[in-house]
């Protein structure tokens, strides 16, 4: 089977996702697989063979020119994070051309990547979330509603992003706007949403050999004030498998992944993150084509669960061509 590995993207998540992309092709099983780089951003959509050479990507059936001849996939394996790959519209043009590939599909996904709209998807069926204020480019900042609705301190994140692009945690009323417009500069739309102090964890849910998975639950210790980019792939964080929380708490945080999973009638890979309030675990977001990098969480709780990356990897594909 020919396997295109999409990385790059047209947003500021594109070195992660080359990363992603990366691990995928180095670990991909050659014996079962021929594995193809393939990389996408707003400039060029090229094909990157072993020798670094590019050649483009024929845009209408997704083949490429190699030095063996035409190539057509068979699958595509999604690394890309954020924008296209992540938000839907890459999916949609899989979808279009009948191409099976390993994320979920293109409405999932836009709902997904959309903080907002997630939450407010899910709030219905008893899913907890932060109280959060909601605006769009170009409207009136009102700090003090925002103080009133959220309280201090608070986090303000660009609605669509990912890798905490965009993100800053906020204590006080004159910092706000400053804030805003950095999450401004990420995406036309920021949720500002209530600091949750508690334990963070970060939890996979995968479909593995025909079955949806909860992997071992990872606690997020970070360094740095919250989460961020550096904590995340500096070292700045410590992320501790299985997480140090209650056993009912282990239950109750794995049912509920697994059920947004369902709700949600997602595919593939998902990584979501939750904080605990006492023992009532708040959603923060769902990724649909989370971290695969050496240092990303998803990959280092698939090894605690016993699952070697080639079989993490081929289980997507196997899944998508099924
Ligand atoms: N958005 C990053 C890649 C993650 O969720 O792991
Ligand atoms: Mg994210």
């Amino acid at each position: 089977k020919n396997i295109a590995i999409i990385m790059g993207g047209y947003s500021s998540e594109y070195e992660i996702s080359i990363k992603s992309g990366n691990v995928v092709y180095q670990y991909l099983d050659k014996s079962r697989y021929n594995a193809y780089r393939i990389i996408i951003t707003t400039k060029k959509w090229v094909y990157l063979d072993g020798d670094g050479k590019e050649s483009p990507v024929d845009k209408s059936d997704f083949s490429v020119e190699t030095k063996q001849g035409k190539v057509y996939f068979d699958c595509v394996f999604n690394a890309i994070h954020g924008t296209p790959g992540e938000d839907g519209i890459l999916q949609a043009y899989f979808e279009l051309l009948d191409m099976p590939q390993t994320s979920c599909n293109h409405y999932q996904a836009a709902l997904t990547f959309n903080k907002r709209d997630l939450l407010s998807t899910l709030k219905p069926y008893g899913v907890h979330c932060a109280p959060s204020y909601y605006l769009n480019l170009g409207d009136s900042i009102d700090e003090k509603a925002i103080v009133e609705k959220v309280g201090l301190p608070c986090f303000v994140k660009a609605n669509r992003a990912g890798s905490s692009y965009g993100i800053s945690k906020v204590y006080e009323e004159k910092n706000l706007k400053a804030a805003i417009d950095n999450a401004f500069s990420e995406d036309n739309e920021v949720i500002i949403e209530s600091f949750l102090d508690g334990t963070e964890v970060s939890i996979g849910v995968i479909t593995y050999d025909n079955e949806v998975t909860v992997l071992p639950i990872t606690e997020i210790v970070s360094e740095n004030d919250f989460f961020d980019y550096e904590a995340k792939y500096q070292g700045k964080s410590q992320e501790i498998t299985p997480a140090r929380i209650s056993k009912a708490q282990e239950t109750n945080v794995s049912k509920l992944a697994a059920s947004i999973y369902k709700i949600l009638g997602l595919k593939g890979y998902s990584r979501s993150e939750f904080i605990f309030i006492g023992d009532i675990p708040y959603l923060l977001e769902v990724n649909t084509t989370p971290g695969l990098t050496e240092e990303s969480i998803l990959p280092q709780q698939a090894m605690a669960a016993g699952i070697p990356l080639p079989k993490l990897f081929g289980s997507a594909i196997d899944e998508a061509l099924r």
